[in-house]
C-alpha cells in the first residue's frame, strides 16, 4: 500500500458529508455498544465530538474515499453525557431502535448503571475508536492509523495512551502490542472479555 495515497482529514474540520461518511464507516466496522444503537446515535456522537475540546480523531482517505478513522478524548464520558442531555432526542432515538434491538438498550443500561473502572492516566488520552473500512482491512492501513493517532497525540502534549480491547480481537491485539501497548488489566464487562492496554511515553 503506497502510503502517499493515504491522507488525514482532522475531526474538527470535516464537511458534513465526510462526518457521515466516517459514522456510517464506524457503523460497519465496528460493533460497539453505540453501533448497537443504530447510525443517526453515532452520527450525533461525532458531531458533538467536533466542536469539544481534549477530543482527537480524523478521518484517513484514499482518492477521497473514507477508509478509516480513530477517534480519542480524554474524557470520553463527556460526549456521551452530551449526547444523553438532549433527552427527547434520544428517547426517540431508542426507542426505534428498541423495536429491532431490545438487547442494545439493555447493555446500554448495564453501561450507564455499572461504569467500569476505565480512569485515564493523568496527561493521557483515550484511544476509544479505530477502524479500518472491510474492503480495505490487512494493508496496513490500521497501522499507518494508529500511527498517526499516537503522533497527533504527542504533538497535542498527551504522555499516554490508553485503549480497551476484545480479547478475540487477534489482529487489533497484535498491532496494539507491536505499537508498544502493554496490558495492564484483564476484565469482564457484560458479555465481553476485554483487556485495558496503555502506551506510555517519556515527556
Ligand atoms: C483492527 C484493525 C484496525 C486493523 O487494521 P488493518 O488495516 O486490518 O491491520 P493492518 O493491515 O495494518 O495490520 C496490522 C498488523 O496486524 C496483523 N494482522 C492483521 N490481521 C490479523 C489477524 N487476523 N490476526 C493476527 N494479526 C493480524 C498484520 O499482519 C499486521 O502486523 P505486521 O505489521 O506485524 O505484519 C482492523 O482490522 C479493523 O478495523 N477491525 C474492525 C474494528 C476493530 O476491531 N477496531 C479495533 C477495536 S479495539
Amino acid at each position: 500500500m503506497n502510503s502517499a495515497l493515504l491522507s488525514f482529514t482532522d475531526l474538527k474540520t470535516l464537511e458534513a458529508d465526510q462526518l457521515s461518511a466516517l459514522a456510517s464507516l464506524h457503523y460497519a466496522t465496528m460493533p460497539t455498544l453505540l453501533s448497537e444503537l443504530g447510525l443517526p446515535l453515532l452520527h450525533r456522537y461525532y458531531q458533538l465530538a467536533q466542536h469539544q475540546a481534549g477530543c482527537l480523531g480524523f478521518l484517513a482517505t484514499i482518492n477521497g474515499e473514507a477508509v478509516g478513522w480513530a477517534f480519542g478524548s480524554k474524557n470520553p464520558g463527556m460526549v456521551t453525557r452530551l449526547l444523553a442531555a438532549d433527552r427527547v432526542w434520544l428517547a426517540s432515538q431508542l426507542a426505534k431502535v428498541f423495536v429491532n434491538n431490545p438487547k442494545g438498550i439493555l447493555l446500554l443500561a448495564g453501561a450507564l448503571l455499572m461504569p467500569g473502572d476505565n480512569s485515564i492516566p493523568e496527561g493521557g488520552i483515550e484511544l476509544t475508536y479505530i477502524g479500518i473500512g472491510r474492503n480495505w482491512q490487512g494493508k496496513q492501513l490500521g497501522r499507518q492509523v494508529l500511527d498517526h493517532f499516537i503522533h497527533a497525540a504527542r504533538e497535542a502534549g498527551y504522555s499516554s495512551i490508553i485503549l480497551s480491547v476484545e480479547e478475540d480481537n487477534s489482529s487489533a491485539l497484535h498491532l496494539y502490542a507491536t505499537a508498544g501497548f502493554k496490558t495492564i488489566r484483564q476484565y469482564k464487562e457484560g458479555s465481553y472479555h476485554r483487556r485495558r492496554m496503555l502506551l506510555q511515553w517519556m515527556p
